[in-house]
Formats: C-alpha cells, structure tokens, sequence
C-alpha cells in the first residue's frame, strides 16, 4: 500500500509509523521544512515513542520519504491521511485554515491523477468539529478536484483517539475505531488500515464522528475535572481524597459504568437535586471555587427547559397531550422534585388540553412531603390523572414518554415523544 500523510506532528508521525509497521510505503509531507529534513534523516520530528527507530529502518528500506509539498506523490497512492493540526483561536474556536488548505491541495493533487487510478482515498485525522466535513473539507475537496467525490476520490473522516506517548500501541489496541463516511459503504474498509486490529467498528455519518471524538475529550476534561473538585473539596475538610476516590471509583455498577450516561430527562426524586445543592452550598461555605459542581443545578434546569420546548414544538397551543409518567422514576410514587411533574405544570399554563397516565401513582395515598409538593406544582393532579390508558391514547394527538411502562402496549398510528431516552 502507498500512503501519503499531511502534517508530521505527533498524529502524522504516528500514523506514517504504524502504517510502515504494516509493510506500506509512505511519503510524509508537512509545510515544516525543519520537519521534511529530520524525517529525510530517518528520524521523528517529535518524539513519540518507537517513531524514530520506525522511520530510521524504513528510510534504510526505502520506503519512507518525505517532501514539503504534496508535488507528485499522490499520483500512485491508496490513500492520503490528512493530520493537519486545528488549533484554538484566540476567542476559543478552531483554527480551520490548515484543514482548509490541505483539502485545497489533495482536491488540486487528485485533478492530477490518472483517470485509470481507482478513487483515493482521503482520510481525514484532525479533530475537527461536527459539520467541517460537509461544510470545508468537502467543498474545498470538490472545488479544487474539479468533480464531486465518488469517481476519483472518495472522502472519510476517521478520528485519532492515541495518547501522546503510547500513540503506536494505542494505534494498534485502540479502545474503538470510528469511520465517518458519505453514505454507508462508501470508506469500505479504509484499505486495510486497521486490517487485524480487534476493536469494535463504528461506521457512521460525518458529523457523528466528528462529534463522538468532541464527546470522548469533554469526557476526560470533565472527569478530571470532577476528580479534582472532590479533591479540594475534600482537603478542605482534612479528608484524604484518595480515601474518598478509592471507594467512588471501586463501584463498577453506578459509577464507573454507563449508568446515568444515556441522554434522556433532566435528573431529579428526593436525593439528587437536595445533595448536589448541599455539596454545593458546602463549597461555597468553604470559600472553595468549586465551578462544575455549582453549575449542576444549572445544567439540570436548562435541560428541564429545553425538554419543555421539545414538547411545545411537537404540538400546537391547545392540542391533547397524553404525558405517561409523573414520578421522578418507574416503580416508585416519589414525586418530589420530579422534572415530570415540573413538565405537566409547564404544559397546562401554556393552554394545553393536558391528562396523565401514572399507573405508579394513587392520588389518595398521597401524603407529607410527596403530596406537599403535587399540591406546590400540580394542584389539579387529582382530576388529570386517566385510568383508562387507551382511551386516552386514542383521543390524544401527542403522547408524551416521560418514563419506560414496559407493561403498556402502545397504540399505532400516534405521535410520540419519548423524553427518557433522547
Ligand atoms: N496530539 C494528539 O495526541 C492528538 C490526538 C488525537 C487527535 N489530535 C488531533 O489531530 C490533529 C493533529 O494534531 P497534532 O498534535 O499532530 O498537531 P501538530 O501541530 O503536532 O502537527 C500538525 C502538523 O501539520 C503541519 N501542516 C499544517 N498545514 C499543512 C499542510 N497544508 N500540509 C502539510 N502539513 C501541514 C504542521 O506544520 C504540523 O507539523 C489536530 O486536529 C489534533 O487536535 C491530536
């Protein structure tokens, strides 16, 4: 296989080593002329282990060069990886310029090729943010190709998930592989690029991909995040942290697991929201600046919100809603501080002819504080709550999901909106 990566940083350079691990020839290329010269020498120009003895035996072998621009080197190759880098602007958004540019010269490059060539391959590497596919690197690509993709290229967008450092080994026992592609089968089997590398495969469309690597860095930047706030919260109090983490992180089942991990609605019950206020407040009592975990409240009211304008937008002022679910949870009566309950008072004051279907609920079995807060936010509970779940459904033009009833049989033919799981 003939490869050519753009941009010998710590992904190129990664990439040109694992691929002449698997036997390709590669043609780096970077606008660096520093870089050019140090791998002509056989070495890396960053250090990233296992690079330099890589490209020190393939220089050896031949088949390893690099150049400053891309010139001829696509003419006879499988497949270009673009690693370009996309660094923060100074107001925080990302710096699109290289990967504009290096679109530009693949789609110049591939006008060049022969015609008999079959499609190249181009594989994009920078961490780029959800739509720069569709909206940069597709019409530079396009424009400067003189044709759409298909015949004599075809687009893909495959991000790196390598840490520094252990980049070749996490090449190679990476944790999942993502493909994001125009059309499904369109990036086929990337030639071969990850040919023996047992991890799950995700092909997807562009902006998924691009997203999932967004998702996985908020993800490390966030649980450091909340590590180090427990931390200092913590020491604060002359709590040990480690104490405290060591037992945090040895529950497998809701902690470190993909409970609470799956986008549904905003969180609430009896605990929650009383518990992370108190924490909070304990923080700030302690003249801690603790930011994430005083912005969780926050964070919950604008999903709460936003829910409330999901529903709104799926029916006009004045339709039937059926709203199955009231409590904060299935199999519990526990209707304090549940963002369902938050939803039905939101529905009814903007005129919407609204019932309830709750079969975890019996209005005259309500009592302290449970029933305290249905006469707070939902003084008229009693007479919008339907036994008759199907008769309701068939009179309703939106049913509303606000929690899973395995047990209902749901009627065809209706609209629905299932707020538990988005
Ligand atoms: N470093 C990481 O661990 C890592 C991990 C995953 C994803 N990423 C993403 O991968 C991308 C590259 O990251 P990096 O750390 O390798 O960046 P880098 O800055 O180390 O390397 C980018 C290289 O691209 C070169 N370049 C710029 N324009 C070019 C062009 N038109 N043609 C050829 N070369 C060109 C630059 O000279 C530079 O050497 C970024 O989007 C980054 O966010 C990085």
């Amino acid at each position: 296989m003939r490869i050519v990566v753009c941009g010998l940083g710590y992904v190129g350079v990664t990439v040109a080593a694992c691929m002449l691990r698997k036997g390709a020839t590669v043609i780096g290329v970077d606008v660096n002329p520093q870089k050019v010269e140090i791998a002509n020498e056989g070495h890396s120009p960053v250090k990233e282990s296992g690079v330099d003895e890589t490209f020190s035996r393939a220089r050896a072998e031949n088949r390893l060069t690099a150049a400053t621009t891309l010139g001829s080197a696509l003419a006879d190759a499988d497949v270009v990886v673009a690693c370009v880098g996309t660094p923060s602007r100074e107001d925080g958004s990302l710096e699109l310029s290289y990967v504009s540019s290096v679109s530009e010269e693949i789609g110049t490059a591939v006008r060049q090729r022969s015609a008999k060539c079959r499609p190249l391959l181009c594989v994009f590497r920078s961490t780029m943010l959800p739509g720069t596919m569709e909206t940069v690197v597709m019409p530079k690509l396009s424009a400067a190709a003189g044709e759409p993709a298909g015949q004599r290229y075809e687009p893909v967008y495959n991000p790196e998930f390598m840490r520094e450092s252990t980049a070749i080994t996490d090449y190679f026992n990476p944790p999942k592989i993502v493909v994001g592609e125009r059309f499904p089968g369109a990036a086929q089997d990337l030639h071969g690029m990850y040919d023996g590398i047992d991890a799950p495969v995700f092909k997807v469309p562009f902006a998924v991909a691009e997203m999932a690597k967004y998702v996985d860095n908020y993800f490390h930047a966030l649980k450091v995040s909340f590590a180090n706030e427990i931390a200092r919260l913590a020491l604060t109090s002359a709590i040990n942290p480690r104490d405290v983490i060591r037992i945090f992180l040895s529950d497998t089942k809701l902690n470190v697991s993909p409970y609470y991990l799956r986008p549904g609605n905003a969180f609430g019950g009896s605990c929650l929201p009383k518990d992370v206020r108190a924490l909070s407040a304990f923080g700030k009592k302690h003249g801690l600046e603790v930011p994430l975990l005083q912005n969780v409240i926050a964070s919950n009211t604008a999903h709460k919100s936003f829910i409330a304008r999901l529903v709104l937008a799926h029916a006009p002022r004045g339709a039937r809603i059926l709203q199955m679910g009231l409590t904060f949870k299935p199999d519990t009566d526990d209707l304090r501080e549940s963002p369902l309950v938050e939803l039905a008072a939101t529905l009814l004051e903007r005129g919407y002819d609204l019932c309830l279907f709750e079969p975890d609920l019996k209005p005259e079995q309500l009592i302290g504080a449970n029933l305290a807060f249905a006469n707070a936010h939902l003084a008229r509970l009693p007479e919008l709550l339907v036994a008759d779940f199907a008769r309701a459904a068939a009179r309703a033009d939106l049913i509303v999901l606000g929690k899973a009833m395995p047990g209902v049989r749901l009627p065809s033919g209706k609209q629905f909106l299932n707020l538990y799981r988005l």
